[in-house]
């Protein structure tokens, strides 16, 4: 009876540890990355809050750093699904490498979703019924930071230091290839011509990395180039590479009209010091919110979004957008 018995426990626990994988029993575990644990945004803002709410939401989740390269996220992706988890939640490195992630997910039947970096592929999210995406509209942040820019510009003449009525800019883009890095690009200029403003780009940089160190090193060089002095507005597709122009600014003794997106706490007080003009709200702690969410209704079979607030518009992108807010001298305090 006692060896029935043990055999019937044995029996017991090998199924359970077989059905659950590496989890603990019962709980739903995502398993997850960011794209590189250097990044302000996606480090300081997202990965904390995808933290404190799964916890919140009692289920597991495990974040690793893909060290921004698009090979070792391959990798950790076979782990993941190697060890069982319930459900994988993805920050691209490559948002052109969408692919080999929904067909690993695909051929293992583990829902995903991909948050921060949109999938460049065409086709490549109608390939499986069960990825969605969350992040941002990315043209929005270019559209609000560029109509914060063409105010304060008409508000303020002595910015057109030459007098031609063309704003001479320069521009720190971020990643080559992401979405948010190109749409901010072309909106942000695009809403001075749309203003009647005239635009001249004196210097334009990209960085994959998105990077402090970058936007100093950059705005240190062209201060000093043969344009430095004509130099009238530094449009910073995030905060982090706007850090960097403003150390650069008050090294050389400087300091020009500067924007960034992200609203960071850096930001914030930049902005409380003058040294900022003004930068646009990106959500992380919501799109965090909507990652986790997606991911324990997706692992549970459930409809994505169903007993939540987030919605994915029937427009074939399967999103869920958070929305960007402008942030400027007049409402910084309500961020902080
Ligand atoms: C953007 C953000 C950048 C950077 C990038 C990473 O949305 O504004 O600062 O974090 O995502 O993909
Ligand atoms: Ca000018």
């Amino acid at each position: 009876m006692k060896k029935i018995l043990s055999l019937v426990l044995l029996t017991l626990v090998a199924f359970s540890t077989f059905a659950n994988g590496q989890k603990e029993s019962g709980k739903i575990v995502i398993g997850a990355n960011i794209y590189s644990f250097a990044d302000n945004f996606m480090n300081g803002v997202v990965k904390p809050e995808l933290e404190s709410y799964a916890a919140s939401k009692g289920v597991d989740i495990q974040i690793v750093d893909s060290e921004g390269q698009q090979a070792k996220l391959n990798d950790q992706v076979d782990v993941f699904i190697t060890k069982g988890v319930d459900v994988l939640a993805i920050n691209l490195v490559d948002p052109a490498a969408a692919q080999t992630i929904i067909n690993k997910a695909r051929a293992a039947k583990i829902p995903l979703v991909l948050f921060n970096k949109e999938a460049t592929e065409a086709g490549a999210m109608a390939s499986y019924d069960k990825v969605w995406y969350v992040g941002t509209d990315s043209a929005e942040a270019g559209i609000i930071q560029g109509q914060m820019m063409v105010a304060d510009w008409k508000a303020n003449p002595s910015w057109d230091k030459n007098g031609d009525g063309v704003v001479q800019y320069v521009l720190l883009k971020g990643e080559p290839g992401h979405p948010d890095a190109e749409a901010r690009t072309v909106e942000s200029v695009k809403a001075f011509k749309d203003a009647g403003i005239s635009v001249k780009q004196l210097a334009l940089e990209a960085d994959p990395n998105w990077s402090t160190q970058h936007g100093n090193d950059k705005m240190a060089a062209w201060l000093t180039s043969s344009f430095g002095k004509d130099i009238e507005l530094v449009i910073c597709n995030n905060d982090g590479m706007a850090f960097g122009a403003i150390t650069a600014q008050k090294a050389a003794g400087v300091r020009l009209p500067t924007y960034g997106v992200d609203a960071l706490a850096q930001a914030l007080t930049h902005i409380g010091d003058n040294e900022l003009d003004g930068t646009v709200l990106n959500d992380g702690a919501n799109q965090a919110r909507a990652t986790v969410d997606l991911a324990i209704n997706a692992a549970m079979g459930k409809n994505p979004t169903e007993g939540t607030s987030w919605v994915i518009k029937n427009d074939g992108t399967k999103a869920v957008r958070v929305a960007y807010v402008p942030v400027t001298k007049l409402n910084y305090k309500d961020f902080q």
